[in-house]
């Protein structure tokens, strides 16, 4: 395989576009295309929802029959099943074009291959592995349940330099700056669904929405508030405090609350999804199974020192996010992950520093699991 910086730098405007998907496509994954003959752009496109057309559909339509001997730069491997949509190796080979430019082979095993083969079959040069990378980390979540059945954990934490999430009455709101809040939706927005306890929804009357208005100018542009998807909220309420009337039953979107037994809770939008194992509390791992085969592909956590440091414990945490306000709330204040297993220096758990910026007055540390 030849790769020319031709080829990167089509293949980056195809992933800016797929970019442009990330805050609707779930449960699908965000795919970007470009279509390039002559060294011009004749067709672009990237998938917007689940149910509507591939992002090669969008690019070969804005081509038309010019698409012709074109090369086409698409950031996943073409499908080649019948899904809500058919097949794109198909229409790619109607539409005639010359060479396919993928940045990765789909893990979907729907896919995985198919599309790439039925591709060179049709005698189509077939180039894969440009700008790979990047193209893993824009579908983090999605290529994580297609390989594991799970879901992407991002755990968040808003926390004071001495890591204290909340005053000891549990008094929490707000730590951090509009600033920190305002990328806090942003994250949201992307999310499939968020996580969070019966104890933190009752202590901070929670109501864990998308506010269209709360998000970044930048991403306002891109997300007009008439697609704003809320995120499935999922609460843990394995003693069955929940009662109905909580804040974030009085939200649009869906809540799943969690319990051990059959107890239907009297919600609107509400949803009972019972976790029945021999665990005194919600058995984690699998919840995110159920989750997982529910098609969530990533859950944003925001929830206290108890489920963070659960979570944590039982390794199910994928990206730990945390917003420092340069404040000492003192020793009387909460902990930010409760770790009762824990005695020795050599097995505390480890993380790799993966960007730190300053957001207003505050930090924000994301941080992997040291593998
Ligand atoms: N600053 C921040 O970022 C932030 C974010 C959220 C919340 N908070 C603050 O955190 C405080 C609440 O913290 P918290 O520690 O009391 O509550 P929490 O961690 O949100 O939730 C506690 C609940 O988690 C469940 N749980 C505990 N251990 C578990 C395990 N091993 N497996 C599965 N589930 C488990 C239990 O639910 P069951 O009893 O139902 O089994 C327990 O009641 C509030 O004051 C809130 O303001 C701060
Ligand atoms: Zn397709």
């Amino acid at each position: 395989m030849i790769i020319t910086e031709t080829d990167l730098f089509y293949m980056q405007k195809a992933l800016a576009l797929a970019k442009l998907g990330r805050f609707t496509t779930t449960p699908n994954p965000s795919v970007g295309c470009v279509i390039v003959k002559d060294n011009q752009i004749i067709g672009e496109g990237y998938h917007r929802r689940a149910g509507g057309p591939h992002a090669e559909v969008y690019a070969l339509q804005m081509a038309g029959p010019c698409a012709q001997n074109a090369t086409v730069y698409v950031t996943l491997e073409p499908c080649s099943h019948f899904g809500r949509t058919p097949p794109c190796a198909n229409a790619l080979i109607q539409a005639g074009v010359k060479r396919v430019v993928v940045a990765m082979q789909d893990p979907n095993p729907n896919v995985a291959g198919n599309g790439l083969a039925r591709l060179s079959k049709a005698g189509i040069m077939v180039d894969v592995g440009v700008c790979q990378k990047e193209a893993e980390q824009i579908n983090r979540a999605f290529f994580k349940r297609m390989r594991t059945g799970l879901p992407y954990v991002q755990l968040k934490l808003a926390t004071s330099l001495d890591g204290k999430i909340a005053m000891a009455s549990g008094e929490s709101q707000w730590i951090t700056s509009p600033t920190a809040r305002q990328d806090v939706q942003c994250f949201r927005a992307q999310a499939s669904a968020i996580l969070s306890t019966c104890a933190t929804v009752q202590a901070d009357n929670a109501s864990l929405t998308v506010r269209h208005t709360e998000l970044p100018e930048a991403i306002q542009s891109i997300y007009p508030s008439t697609d704003v998807r809320q995120p499935i909220r999922v609460i843990l309420d394995g003693q069955n405090r929940l009662v109905g009337c909580e804040n974030i039953f009085q939200q649009p979107g869906d809540t799943w609350v969690v319990r051990k037994e059959n107890t239907p809770i009297n919600a609107p939008n509400s949803q009972l999804l019972v976790e029945s194992s021999h665990y005194p509390h919600i058995n984690l791992t699998a919840l995110l199974k159920m989750l997982g085969e529910r098609q969530i592909n990533s859950l944003w956590v925001e929830a206290g020192a108890h489920l963070a440091g659960a979570l944590i414990e039982q390794n199910l945490v994928d990206e730990l996010i945390i917003y420092y306000a340069p404040k000492l709330l003192g020793h009387n204040a909460l902990d930010m992950c409760i770790l009762p297993k824990l005695q020795q220096l050599a097995l505390a758990p480890e993380f790799v520093f993966q960007s730190v910026t300053m957001l207003g007055h505050d930090l924000r540390v994301i941080l992997t699991p040291k593998q």
